[in-house]
């Protein structure tokens, strides 16, 4: 099936769009788009949570670290319960992995097909002050035979196998906007109707641009060839463009083009983003947006993850950006063969 049969016109509302979507399936049992669904409720409820945030008193920290020793704010653990539940009462899930948990969560929905990961809220220093945040997930078919209790196996796979991903944007709108592996579509969210609309179909990420989105804070910390990288983009007079909210830049990078980059430092020689709630969801929607994504050396949907919380340099956005900027990074290995 082509992409012209798959569209619908702007407009058309989150529900409609994923039954359509489900019709053109013959065999599709609906559980998938009943988890989109949910994902959907819970990502309106923690919107509802953020509009509310500077009026009762849930901004701010929680007191307490997550996982990965970073201050849990109050929004964090709010958005982590909500998402959670609703994907335990949905019942499509037998597990999920998140930002703000240890392990595995077995939500004891044997039946469920389906794991996500999920980084419930993203750019959490951003909360305070009012600059968008957003939420990432992921959703993976379980590799353990349904009736069973989840296994590691099926949330420890490579991106590539996938079968949904996509964020919630809390901003000046809030949207939502996901692939299942046909193209990424945005719906924008209509607050007095409750309702996602269609409002960016079919999105593709401009193949060449002139934004660069960085932490140059980090500067003296990068590798050589990043350096070198980013004093392409300043002669080429590039826009330097950073939020400090991944899904925000990305969403930016995917509207005008650009590149987003989180690379290796010497304090964190892996960088900073996670591999399976940050950087596979969005590189699953990159490629799927015509982008590109890699950790300097491998695709990342390629990465075959080791630990849950594990952590990967990334270079992601519009794909001449992506090679480019690899070229730079591979200039040191080519010359030293
Ligand atoms: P989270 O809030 O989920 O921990 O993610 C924060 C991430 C990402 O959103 C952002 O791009 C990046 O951290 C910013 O890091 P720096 O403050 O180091 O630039
Ligand atoms: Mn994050
Ligand atoms: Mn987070």
């Amino acid at each position: 099936m082509n992409r012209e049969e798959w569209a619908l016109p702007v407009g058309t509302a989150l529900d409609r769009f994923i039954s359509k979507h489900q019709e053109q399936f013959p065999y599709a049992t609906g559980e998938l788009s009943q988890l989109l669904r949910d994902i959907a409720l819970a990502g309106k409820i923690v919107n509802r949570e953020i509009n509310r945030a500077g009026l009762i008193n849930i901004t701010g920290t929680f007191g307490a670290q997550n996982v990965q020793g970073e201050e849990q704010q109050k929004l964090d653990v709010i958005a982590n319960v909500r998402f959670i539940r609703a994907l335990r009462n949905g019942g499509e899930v037998c597990g999920i992995i998140s930002e703000e948990e240890e392990d595995l969560i077995d939500t004891e929905k044997y039946e469920g097909k389906y794991v996500v990961a999920i980084d419930p809220l993203d750019g959490s220093s951003n909360i305070d002050v009012n600059v968008s945040i957003g939420t990432i997930f992921s959703i993976y078919r379980r590799l353990s035979p349904t009736g069973t209790p989840v296994q590691m196996q099926d949330v420890m796979q490579e991106g590539f196998k996938q079968v949904a991903a996509g964020y919630l944007l809390y901003s000046s709108s809030t949207m939502l906007v996901y692939t299942t592996g046909h193209g990424v579509n945005g719906f924008t969210y209509e607050p007095s109707l409750g309702e996602f609309i269609l409002s960016h179909a079919d999105m593709k990420m401009p193949e060449n641009a002139s934004i660069y989105s960085v932490n140059e804070g980090n500067y003296r910390d990068f590798p050589k060839e990043v350096k070198e990288y980013l004093e392409h983009c300043k002669d080429k007079r590039y826009s330097g463009r950073y939020i400090g909210s991944l899904v925000a830049d990305f969403h930016r990078n995917l509207l005008k083009g650009g590149i987003y980059l989180y690379p290796p430092t010497e304090k964190a020689p892996k960088g900073k983003l996670r591999l399976l709630y940050e950087g596979n969801a969005l590189a699953f929607i990159a490629e799927q947006a015509g982008g590109a994504a890699t950790d300097g050396e491998n695709r990342i949907l390629n990465i075959v993850p080791e630990k849950l919380h594990q952590r990967t340099p990334l270079y992601i956005g519009s794909k001449s950006m992506v090679d480019t900027c690899s070229q730079f990074l591979n200039t040191k290995k080519l010359t030293e063969v």
